[in-house]
């Protein structure tokens, strides 16, 4: 039975019984950080919270939550404040896209998607902001490369990664000078969960292509929290494209991405 953790160093992770944010755990753990994983898939967290208790020494609590539902999560932060715990890292994590053209999708789980990518950020942003104001603390939001372009194909996605990183680069800005930073971890296509749930197996953006593994991106963003760079796009490719995409047309980037979006044979 995990005890209370030690209040100076307590890190929440979001979405962390699979890919970006499992691997995200493990360096925490490393550090020494007590952990809060909070996903849906209570066994998936339970058997890493076993295993970093065991390799780390670290308590690690479960707690399932569905962060996609509208109280998700105020409750989840409800549940955090009830055991003493004062957070000194925040990392907004779970999130999913759906693929397919606008027009053939159906509206509720675009609604729910946007709940969990945009509103669920917000709100545990600004709940545990006191916390990590007292204990000059990080904030970690897993945004995207789809974040810098529209994205035909994966509309809706596309503009929640952008508002995780306009969001996120707003308050690291306003949040100058309190102790407290915020890094928009903005990854390309990356081999997880991601892509099954998405259903972009046919999509040129991954088919065929060799992708870079959750933990690799983990640890490039994990170390960029630690610096607290504001944004970090791990991969030449990925930071290449993400900077060109500034000075191409709108209408020129959005037709490129049209393109690496389309299904291929
Ligand atoms: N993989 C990529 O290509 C890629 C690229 C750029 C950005 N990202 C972003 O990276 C983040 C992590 O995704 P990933 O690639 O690691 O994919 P993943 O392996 O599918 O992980 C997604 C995580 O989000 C959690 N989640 C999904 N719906 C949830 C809900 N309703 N309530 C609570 N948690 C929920 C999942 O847990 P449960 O299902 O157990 O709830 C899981 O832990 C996402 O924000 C994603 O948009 C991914």
């Amino acid at each position: 039975m995990p005890t209370h953790p030690a209040p100076h160093k307590t890190a929440l992770i979001t979405g962390a019984s699979s890919g970006i944010g499992k691997a995200l755990a493990r360096h925490f753990a490393q550090d020494g950080y007590q952990l809060i994983l909070a996903a849906r898939s209570v066994a998936r967290m339970q058997a890493l919270a076993d295993e970093l208790q065991r390799e780390f020494k670290v308590t690690v609590i479960v707690m399932g939550a569905d962060l996609e539902t509208s109280d998700g999560a105020a409750k989840l932060h409800a549940g955090i404040q009830a055991r003493g715990i004062v957070l000194s890292a925040l990392v907004n994590n779970a999130g999913y896209g759906s693929y397919g053209e606008f027009k053939d999708s159906a509206l509720a789980p675009a609604l729910a998607m946007m709940q969990l990518n945009m509103n669920t950020v917000v709100v545990l942003t600004r709940l545990f902001l006191p916390d990590l104001l007292a204990t000059r603390g990080k904030i970690l939001n897993t945004a995207s490369t789809a974040a810098f372009q529209p994205g035909p194909c994966m509309a809706v996605y596309c503009a929640t990664k952008s508002f995780v990183l306009s969001f996120s680069e707003a308050i690291a800005c306003e949040l100058e000078g309190t102790g407290v930073t915020v890094t928009a971890l903005c990854p390309g296509p990356t081999a997880s969960g991601f892509q099954d749930k998405a259903e972009l197996g046919q999509s040129a953006l991954v088919k065929g292509r060799h992708l870079p593994t959750s933990q690799q991106v983990a640890a490039l963003g994990y170390r960029a929290m630690q610096r607290g760079q504001r944004v970090y796009i791990p991969g030449f490719v990925n930071w290449a494209m993400a900077q060109s995409m500034r000075f191409t047309p709108r209408n020129l980037a959005t037709r490129v991405v049209k393109t690496l979006m389309k299904p291929v044979a």
